[in-house]
């Protein structure tokens, strides 16, 4: 889906002198430090409300996202220009299909116009309206692959139409069009966030137990990084992961992507992996990682996979399928984990994340704190794994910076695994199942109280004992919507 340019870009106004000027963010990114200007994945549809205006972040800026009655989703600057309140505060009016502030009810179209000032006499509303003063920026939208892109830059959008690593179809290229995703907003920047992601190395002992164990730490063996110049780097590694040998190649598909394909030795599993990394503020980033189909399309998608094997089984000869065996089950994990709902897929996701969101946090700020002017050169890195780390700092320092002065460290630990605030506030699904649990504890109280009030029956006293375990169970799990904290010396 391509929502094209609005019919005015209102921010956009022209000096007297005719030189183009721009306004809220557009001005903030023409003056911003330097960076790729390709179209931005701020956020996910499948994770987004569309009924609900949705703050996102890009570089520092504020942005709302929702989906209009055409079913397009509209990506605007989050201030009213009334008297700067969010916009994601506000509604959407399906009525009249305008976004409305919560403030003053001040209300815009998709286009970002001003169609109503509440308070106004019909003269002044008339002549106010027509103000350039009155809109909000409204920016050309993609989805591609669940992922909303936003053209954000202040040129015309046409500049990059022949620069192919601009294009949403090419940083999410391999993705698969049902896959379904997770998004996490992360206490630590976006060149930290680059960093971990493109590092294979950190994996048996930051997400030991989850991913691995500590016991798969061997020497890494990397080659040199390979430099696409603007458009990423390349690199390949074998490794070992889960108690298997691995060779992979990675991609950093600059600025947004890395991904990986890798085969494991002496096992038909593949390995992908695509990981989107955003700078949304100083201190602050956001990753959507790519996971397993979405359950809607669990079942088509298992189809036509048996029909594509299928379809290979029945080209070969006799003999090459003997060879080949019978065709392999699914494991019992693959069973399961087609099974889960997609909040339970982000329950887990939230812990893989937390397993290393403490120390890169505190990592951030210490490199920061030492104050070096390449931050290569505060790290000491010996091993081949490290090479690509310093092939990514040598990329950010020539065509990305973004490193703005850090927030102050944050303080307790209740804040720093914040999931609320990082994932389930703005995922439809975890909302959704926080909604569940609210109504059954309703019902379990509900329960509770007629049990106690027929307590004299044996039966009622199971009962009761049953929704006093249940309720304790629910509180279990809302607790892992919110905050959890993660203990490295307890795994
Ligand atoms: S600040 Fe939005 S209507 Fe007043
Ligand atoms: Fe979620």
């Amino acid at each position: 889906m391509f929502r094209p340019l609005p019919h005015r870009v209102p921010a956009a106004i022209s000096s007297a002198a005719s030189a183009p000027a721009f306004t809220g963010n557009q001005a903030a990114l023409a003056a911003a430090p330097q960076f790729p200007h390709t179209w931005v994945p701020l956020a996910t549809t499948y994770e987004l409300d569309p009924d609900r205006p949705t703050p996102v972040s890009f570089l520092g800026q504020r942005y709302v996202a929702y989906r209009n009655n055409d079913g397009e989703w509209v990506v605007m600057d989050d201030a009213c220009p009334h008297r700067l309140a969010p916009l994601s505060e506000g509604r959407v009016d399906r009525e009249t299909d305008r976004i409305e502030c919560a403030y003053h009810g001040w209300s815009f179209d998709s286009s970002g116009q001003c169609a109503r000032i509440p308070q106004a006499t019909d003269a002044v509303a008339a002549a106010s309206l027509q103000s350039t003063r009155a809109c909000v920026a409204s920016y050309p939208t993609r989805v591609e692959k669940s992922v909303l892109f936003a053209w954000l830059w202040p040129e015309d959008l046409l500049t990059v139409v022949a620069d192919p690593a601009a294009q949403p179809e090419t940083m999410l290229a391999g993705v698969d069009l049902d896959t379904s995703t997770y998004t996490r907003d992360l206490p630590y920047g976006w060149d930290t966030l680059l960093e971990n992601i493109v590092d294979p190395s950190h994996i048996p002992f930051a997400h030991h137990g989850l991913q691995g164990k500590r016991t798969d730490a061997i020497a890494i063996n990397m080659s040199a990084p390979e430099s696409l110049g603007a458009a990423g780097l390349l690199f390949e590694f074998g490794d070992r992961t889960m108690g298997m040998r691995r060779s992979s190649i990675g991609e950093f598909r600059a600025p947004f992507v890395v991904a990986y394909n890798g085969s494991f030795e002496g096992s038909p599993k593949m390995f992908n992996l695509t990981v989107v990394c955003l700078p949304t503020a100083p201190g602050w980033s956001r990753t959507i990682i790519f996971g397993g189909i979405k359950p809607e399309a669990r079942v088509a998608h298992a189809k036509a996979g048996d029909a594509e094997v299928a379809r290979q089984r029945s080209r070969l000869s006799v003999p090459a399928l003997q060879k080949l065996g019978p065709k392999p089950k699914p494991s019992l994990f693959a069973k399961i984990f087609s099974l889960l709902p997609t909040w339970a897929i982000h329950l887990g996701s939230n812990r893989f994340l937390d397993s290393d969101l403490a120390f890169l946090h505190f990592q951030e700020q210490t490199l920061r704190q030492r104050g070096a002017p390449k931050p290569a050169s505060a790290y000491f890195m010996p091993a081949p794994s490290d090479r690509v780390i310093v092939a990514l700092r040598r990329w950010l320092e020539q065509y990305a910076h973004v490193l703005g002065p850090l927030p102050p460290p944050i303080q307790t630990r209740a804040a720093l695994f914040d999931r609320w605030t990082q994932h389930t506030a703005h995922c439809r699904h975890c909302q959704t199942a926080v909604a569940g649990i609210a109504r059954w504890r309703k019902r379990l109280n509900v329960g509770l109280v007629l049990c106690l009030a027929a307590a004299s029956h044996w039966a009622a006293r199971l009962l009761g004992v049953a929704c006093l375990g249940g309720l304790g169970l629910l509180g279990l799990v809302e607790q892992q919507f919110r905050v959890s904290d993660y203990k490295h010396y307890q795994t």
